[in-house]
């Protein structure tokens, strides 16, 4: 599954590595990395990674560090040195558990930042500490309290694409893959959920429950039109179409499945379509066309520019230098923890 998938221990391939010279261990190394990334990636290619990859699995032990790897991220991180891959609700969940003193942390900084919160004793890197994210970008703390002011007594559901600012302002967190039982378990007729209006309009139309927003959208998602899903039905007669909750609600109406990050990948594994189109980043196809062959995909390109500053040799740097170390003012980060333990409770 590839929402929490811990990463089986690779066997040694057979094939010989170019790169690879060197020690027998050496050359066994490169030959369990490059056997991860196989199915995605030609040997030719893998060559000008090999070399990072080898020096990141060195450093995680000498560092004692994992790495946690959205699945946005590009296949020869995600599939290559990742000890752990999902979607914003497993990877805080998991950075919650792990008793790793170093978490690196391959994608965004609100990611970096949830893991830190929630684990404040432990080191987080994040490769490139300008890898942000529309959606947090949308809203500060003052805004939020603006917002309770205009609203007195409605709770405030934070998506958790937001700064530990944001989330210490807010009652409870969310995801893309917990939002509507979070609006379900508070059990109230009106909610404010922020930053993003279409996640919001699309778990209002689900819940019925009257949701209050904020202007913030995903400027990878908001891109997407039904007139896309129109020509991506023509061009593959039969594609099922599965859509992030980010996307503008009509085009989650034109789509039949839609689901985070994580349920999209699970769609595909579990019900095995012949053809499909994932309506949301594009490095997430690739990584999940490689763990289900059976499957045809229509890739459409929408790249998010922040995830794409993560990169091997960021990743090496960050273990080699120990940055950039990810901090949260300890205040802040209490009260933006609470806020992410009651998502995490639901
Ligand atoms: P998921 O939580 O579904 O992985 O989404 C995170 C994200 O940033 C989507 O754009
Ligand atoms: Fe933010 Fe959109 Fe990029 Fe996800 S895809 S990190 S929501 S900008």
């Amino acid at each position: 599954m590839l929402m929490l998938s811990i990463k089986e221990s690779a066997v040694a391939s057979s094939f010989s590595i170019q790169r690879a010279s060197g020690s027998p261990s050496r050359m066994a190394t490169a030959a369990a990395l490059y056997a991860r990334v196989k199915g995605d990636i030609p040997q030719i290619e893998w060559a000008s990674f090999a070399d990072d990859a080898e020096a990141i699995e060195r450093l995680k032990v000498e560092r004692g560090a994992i790495v946690l790897a959205h699945n946005y991220q590009t296949p020869e991180i995600f599939h290559g040195v990742a000890d752990i891959v999902g979607d914003s609700l497993a990877l805080a969940r998991e950075a919650a558990e792990t008793d790793a003193d170093v978490i690196v942390l391959a994608g965004v900084h609100f990611m970096a930042e949830t893991a830190k919160i929630l684990n404040p004793t432990k080191t987080v890197l994040i490769p490139d500490a300008l890898a942000g994210c529309s959606l947090a970008d949308s809203i500060t703390a003052a805004d939020v309290r603006g917002l309770r002011q205009a609203h007195p007594g409605v709770p405030i559901i934070t998506y958790v694409n937001t700064s530990a600012e944001v989330k210490a302002e807010s009652d409870i967190c969310c995801t893309s893959g917990n939002a509507r039982k979070i609006v379900e378990a508070l059990g109230l007729p009106r909610v404010i959920m922020i930053p993003d209006k279409y996640l919001a309009a699309n778990i209002a139309k689900e819940t019925g429950v009257e949701v209050i927003t904020w202007d913030g959208a995903c400027e990878v998602h908001e891109r997407f039109t039904p007139s896309d899903i129109a020509q991506y039905r023509e061009a593959m007669p039969g594609v099922v179409v599965l859509a992030h909750p980010e996307c503008p609600p009509e085009v989650v109406a034109a789509s039949d499945f839609s689901g985070s990050t994580a349920a999209m990948a699970d769609y595909v594994s579990e019900r095995k379509p012949p053809q499909a189109v994932l309506i949301t980043e594009c490095s997430m196809a690739d990584n999940v066309a490689a763990l289900n062959p059976q499957t045809r995909f229509l890739r459409p390109c929408n790249l998010c520019p922040h995830m794409k500053r993560i990169t091997l040799k960021g990743i090496r740097h960050a273990l080699e230098t120990m940055t950039v170390a990810v901090e949260v003012d300890p205040l802040i980060a209490a009260r933006a923890r609470a806020a992410v333990d009651a998502m995490l409770a639901i």
